[in-house]
């Protein structure tokens, strides 16, 4: 199968399924715009909730927050991004369509149009999407959605420093949207316009010498690592670190690593590692005019931390997630997806649907397990169709109420990897799936 026919192929599996829709789509849809349907926000969900487990509740050296997606337009004078946040725009001379210039060749006809017009000047474009606060529409209403979550974690620094009784080095954790006015989206959800992003800004002593903030960096480094195999459960073969040369780092950041991910459509960025020094706390100090250091209660000595910036996006995640563990086998397509991720862990069918004992005995064990796990229900066509059905969805068991279960209080649990059927008794399969599934 050919890269381009894969994307396809997932592209439409998450249409047909539910993942994930294009958006305003009965509108004719809206370009680059995609809405998560009922399986695919199950699937980001748990991806949130299990960097959320790991990164914030589980360390005690981490708090989190949730901060508003407006801010006020003088943090983004203060953190560089209305001056710096920008990418060169060219335009088609015939067509008039508009690229980054930094990803075309100038030089080749205009891949809109076909033409060899040439291309315009290169103009910076801010990646800002503006709004207006309040009803009048002027200059002095003009307020930015935030391009990165990571500014609140430098706004509210000293918030959440007076009220944790956290001491450095520590973190702040957050998950939320963020907005870019990108000028080439596309590749369905890796770039898109408006997208989810997980932050952490951990904050460290100032270093004397490079190795001090650099042990921070390299175990935010295997921190990262180790969330995608052994959270995301993605092979490391389809990984690589690219350590971002100078000239191409954010205006902010003293050393970056990128961690690609083998997309179809190419090696592409799926999250960045970044040292940003005191650069935000720096200038938001000196913006808001209000002292933002730190005194150690050990020495009393006051200092603006440093800060070491691990970033995931969401919808990358969900994207290299989908491609990992996306197979076409024989007679069936199965998202072959770690049990923590999946949709449902479990789908419970009656054997018939016309078998009213069937149907309420089945329908017992859907209640009870709803209490444990996300379970699906399904009674439409036979049962091979319906464990089909599950698999392409990632649904790592099925069960199936039969006439010998109304006998012998067992079911048939079939396991979407291995395709074993075992007999499992009714009242075991709590523990049996909470087994599983761990
Ligand atoms: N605070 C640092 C920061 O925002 P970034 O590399 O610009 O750094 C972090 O973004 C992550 O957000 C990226 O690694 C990527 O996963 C995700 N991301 C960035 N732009 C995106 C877009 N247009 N669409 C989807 N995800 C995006």
């Amino acid at each position: 199968m050919n890269d381009n026919t894969l994307m396809e192929k997932i592209v439409s599996l998450c249409k047909r399924r539910g993942f994930i829709f294009p958006g305003s789509e009965i509108y004719g849809g809206f370009a680059n715009s995609w809405d998560y349907g009922p399986v695919g926000v199950e699937l980001k969900n748990n991806i949130k909730q299990l960097w959320w487990k790991r990164f914030v509740q589980s360390r005690q050296d981490m708090v989190g927050i949730d901060a508003a997606l407006i801010m006020k337009p003088v943090v983004w004078q203060a953190s560089g991004h209305l001056e710096n946040f920008s990418d060169p725009l060219v335009e088609c001379k015939h067509c008039h369509n508009r690229y980054r210039a930094d990803q075309l060749d100038t030089t080749a006809p205009c891949k809109s149009c076909g033409k060899k017009e040439g291309f315009t000047e290169a103009k910076m474009f801010n990646l800002m999407f503006k709004t207006f606060i309040g009803p009048a529409e002027e200059q002095a209403n003009i307020a930015y959605f935030r391009p990165e979550t990571a500014q609140a974690m430098f706004v509210d620094f000293k918030n959440v420093l007076d009220t944790s009784r956290k001491t450095v080095p520590f973190g702040i954790g957050q998950i939320g949207k963020a907005f870019r006015n990108e000028i080439t989206p596309g590749n369905f959800i890796f770039r898109t316009r408006e997208f989810e992003q997980m932050e952490i800004e951990y904050f460290i002593p100032v270093p004397k010498k490079d190795e001090d903030w650099n042990k921070y960096f390299e175990d935010w480094r295997k921190q990262m690592l180790s969330w995608i195999t052994d959270d995301l459960g993605i092979n490391i073969k389809n990984i690589h670190e690219l350590e971002v040369p100078d000239n191409e780092r954010a205006h902010y950041s003293k050393r970056t690593i990128d961690f690609e991910y083998d997309f179809p459509f190419g090696k592409s960025e799926l999250y960045g590692l970044a040292y940003r020094g005191d650069f935000d706390l720096s200038n938001h100090q000196k913006a808001s005019g209000q002292s933002l250091e730190y005194t150690d209660p050990q020495t009393n000595e006051k200092y603006l931390p440093h800060v070491i910036e691990p970033t995931w996006g969401v919808d990358r995640s969900v994207l290299a997630v989908l491609c990992e563990f996306y197979r076409e086998e024989e007679d069936r397509v199965v998202l072959a997806l770690p049990p923590k991720l999946a949709p449902y862990k479990v789908a419970v069918f009656p054997l018939l649907k016309n078998k009213p004992e069937l149907v309420a005995r089945a329908k017992e064990i859907y209640d009870e397990l709803r209490k444990s796990f996300t379970v699906a229900w399904d009674e439409r066509g036979n049962v091979g169709k319906r464990y089909y059905s599950q698999d392409e969805i990632g649904t790592p068991f099925c069960v199936t109420v039969d006439f010998d279960s109304l006998e012998d209080g067992t079911v048939t649990v079939r396991n979407r990897d291995t395709k074993e059927q075992p007999r499992v008794e009714i009242t075991d399969l709590v523990n049996y799936f909470k087994d599983k599934i761990r």
